[in-house]
């Protein structure tokens, strides 16, 4: 599934759905950050402005999905908790290519984000496949399409701006690496837990 080279045990859907309030409110915090991440390439990157304009579209998506799950929250009775550190994330900034050129950078940066939304949409298969809860099965059914979508933007525009990286390569690293990675996860009520 989109090049990922590790798939989700579907046991951790029940993990996840042992624990509703605390999954929601990682999830929140997931669009969140994907609106700002969708913004800041924006703010870096404004001399392209098909990307701006899709950018745009994208972080006015994430936050639609932000709004659902606060909704979700609020309609089962359950509070909204503090933003949750995600160690899957930071292990991936950690693996995004900082020096060199600054093509590099932006490049490494998308496939970045193309990473984070190729896992995020995994893992809303997964659980709209195993969770018991009809409304949340559809809920994230519907997520799960929307971030494929994503997924494309992202990589598409690796593969349009790219001067100096050789995306299919690079790509395959960060397949390589985030399949390694995973591995140690899969076990926590969290997206990408
Ligand atoms: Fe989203
Ligand atoms: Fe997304």
């Amino acid at each position: 599934m989109l090049g990922l080279k590790l798939l989700t045990d579907p046991r951790w859907a029940n993990i996840a759905e042992s624990n509703l309030e605390e999954i929601l409110t990682d999830h929140a915090w997931c669009e969140q950050k994907a609106a700002s991440n969708a913004i800041s390439l924006i703010a870096n990157n404004s001399e392209h402005m098909d990307l701006v304009e899709e950018l745009t579209a994208i972080a006015i998506e994430e936050m639609q999905h932000f709004q659902m799950v606060i909704e979700i929250i609020k309609q089962r009775g359950y509070t909204l908790g503090r933003e949750r550190k995600d160690d899957y994330v930071g292990k991936l900034i950690k693996f995004s290519k900082k020096d060199g050129s600054r093509n590099t950078a932006f490049i490494d940066r998308l496939l970045f984000a193309a990473m984070i939304e190729a896992r995020s949409c995994e893992r809303f298969r997964v659980l709209s496949q195993n969770i018991k809860d009809p409304d949340l099965a559809k809920f994230y059914y519907d997520l799960m399409v929307s971030e494929a979508n994503h997924y494309t933007t992202f990589l598409n525009f690796a593969r349009k701006y790219t001067i100096d990286v050789d995306v299919d390569k690079r790509w395959k690293q960060w397949l390589e690496f985030e399949g390694e990675l995973i591995q140690s996860f899969g076990t926590k009520e969290a997206i990408h837990g």
